[in-house]
């Protein structure tokens, strides 16, 4: 089976946690992109999406299904999104689409994070995946300064503007053991919009993509 089969493995594992009616939180990436094809086939059951990136609302919107604003929305049930690692707390590094902060702010708002993955994502230490930082523009290179004292070696990706109009710098390098003290200690560099470590705000369950079919694993 490729990656991708096991990415569309994950993603109809999901669809047994939709709620009956309601409001859902959708993410982005190659895997909500099979779950959000899979969602048009059963899209009756929705009253509809929030979505986290523009590619995603565009793809939802081609199905069909309703894409609201979450300041319309209150919290939300239940949010499905991918991740680019994953520990056995279920801690992640997310952003390798760059659509982190809307991410972060809809995980945020969600009673249940489901995160869907194939079994490649699953690590035990974070950071082998260059952590994502999601910068105001002018703070760019102060903020790759301060990156580099904390141990990092911030990659601007270049050429590529956040759905918010900023950039992203990918810190290659990071050792992550403590990702709660991380997640704080860059969040407080300023000109930092997002960082990637979703430590404080872990995803409630994963679901794993294998060869043998779903693995659902809770922290
Ligand atoms: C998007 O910004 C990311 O957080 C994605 O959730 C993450 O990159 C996973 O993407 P894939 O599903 O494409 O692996």
């Amino acid at each position: 089976m490729s990656q991708d089969d096991l990415k569309r493995v994950a993603a109809e594992a999901a669809l047994k946690y939709l709620p009956d009616g309601g409001i859902i939180g959708v993410g982005t990436g190659s895997t909500v992109n099979h779950f959000i094809d899979l969602l048009a086939k059963v899209k009756g059951r929705l009253d509809g999406a929030v979505s986290s990136s523009e590619a995603s609302t565009a793809r939802l919107k081609s199905h069909g299904i309703p894409v609201l604003d979450l300041n319309a929305c209150g919290d939300l049930e239940i949010y499905v999104d991918g991740a680019d690692e994953s520990n056995h707390q279920l801690q992640l590094i997310k952003g390798g689409g760059g659509a982190l902060t809307r991410e972060k702010i809809i995980a945020g708002a969600s009673r249940k994070f489901v995160c869907i993955a194939d079994e490649s994502k699953l690590v035990r230490v974070l950071g082998a995946f260059p952590l994502p930082v999601e910068v105001i523009p002018m703070a760019r290179s102060f903020v790759a300064r301060r990156l580099v004292k904390l141990g990092g070696t911030p990659v601007w990706r270049d050429g590529f503007v956040t759905d918010n109009g900023n950039l992203i710098l990918d810190v290659k390098g990071l050792e992550i053991m403590e990702p709660a003290k991380l997640e704080d200690t860059i969040n407080r560099i300023p000109g930092v919009v997002t960082v990637g470590l979703f430590a404080h705000r872990p995803a409630d369950v994963l679901i794993l993509g294998t060869p043998g079919g779903p693995k659902v694993v809770t922290a």
